[in-house]
């Protein structure tokens, strides 16, 4: 089934990047956030017709397939119910400094997404969307065979649910790279040559990370070919789990 609503549940810079592409790419959105519809009518007007504002459970519910953004301390809040039978977008990241730490991922023991799979039980998690800033996917886009088209990496444990999602990232402007599972979803995350530097270069030398974090946000995207992506991913090794300060 090919998505024509996303269901979007956390309407903050991930969130709202990703509903503005799939607007701008012809699909409906339904945003949600932690503190109600209402809060959202100024950006749903921004973003007309094709989008509404609504609670987490109801954008879970209208949602073809939903995206997930919210930090990942709030992934137990995400509706298990109505998220049950969904595929599930999860572009959260690991950041132990925020004070949200846990045991099984600082020993590597699960990824992040497995976690999240084990909360969405009966939901299909796929990690994608999560190395990439909204203001680079706001630029890398391109049509289907577009030389150089800029490819984003996914993990799933479900192979129907990972086509669902390139099938959408195509939509959206871009290839996707199938990394696997979500056991193997660490090759893209924090703290390997997959997350963000693909599309935003190198940055000057000497940053800290939160200076990091301020350049990459606002730096230009540049266009990672699929072949780019596979040979990053391949050449990844395992660390420590999150992004750390
Ligand atoms: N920023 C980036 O460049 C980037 C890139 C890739 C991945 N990520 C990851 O993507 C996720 C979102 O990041 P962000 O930068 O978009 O965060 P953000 O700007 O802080 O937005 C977070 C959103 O989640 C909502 N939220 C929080 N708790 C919620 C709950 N229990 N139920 C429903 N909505 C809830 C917030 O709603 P309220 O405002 O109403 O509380 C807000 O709309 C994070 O896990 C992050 O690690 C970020």
């Amino acid at each position: 089934m090919s998505t024509t609503t996303l269901g979007v549940i956390g309407t903050g810079m991930v969130g709202l990047g990703a509903a503005r592409r799939a607007v701008d790419a012809g699909l409906n959105v339904v945003l949600s956030n932690s503190r109600g519809p209402e809060t959202l009518a100024g950006l749903v007007s921004e973003l007309g017709q094709r989008a509404r504002a609504a609670t987490p459970a109801e954008a879970a519910r209208a949602g073809d397939l939903v995206i997930a953004s919210v930090p990942l301390a709030a992934y137990e809040q995400l509706p298990r119910t109505e998220l049950a039978g969904k595929t599930v977008i999860d572009p959260m990241n690991y950041a132990p400094h925020s004070g949200f730490a846990i045991p099984e991922l600082d020993s590597d023991e699960l990824t992040s997404s497995q976690l999240v799979q084990r909360h969405l039980a009966d939901a299909r998690v796929v990690k994608a969307l999560h190395n990439i800033g909204p203001k680079q996917l706001s630029e890398l886009f391109r049509p289907a065979g577009a030389p150089g088209r800029t490819a984003l990496p996914l993990s799933g444990d479900d192979p129907d649910a990972r086509k669902e999602v390139a099938d959408l990232l195509d939509v959206l402007g871009f290839d996707a790279v199938d990394l696997g599972t979500l056991a193997d979803s660490w090759r893209s995350e924090p703290n390997t040559p997959l997350y963000a530097i693909p599309y935003v270069g190198q940055p000057p030398s000497g940053l800290t990370t939160m200076e990091f974090v301020a350049w990459a946000q606002q730096a230009p995207g540049v266009p990672a070919p699929a072949a780019r992506i596979k040979e990053l991913a391949a050449a990844a090794v395992r660390g420590p789990a999150g992004f750390r300060m």
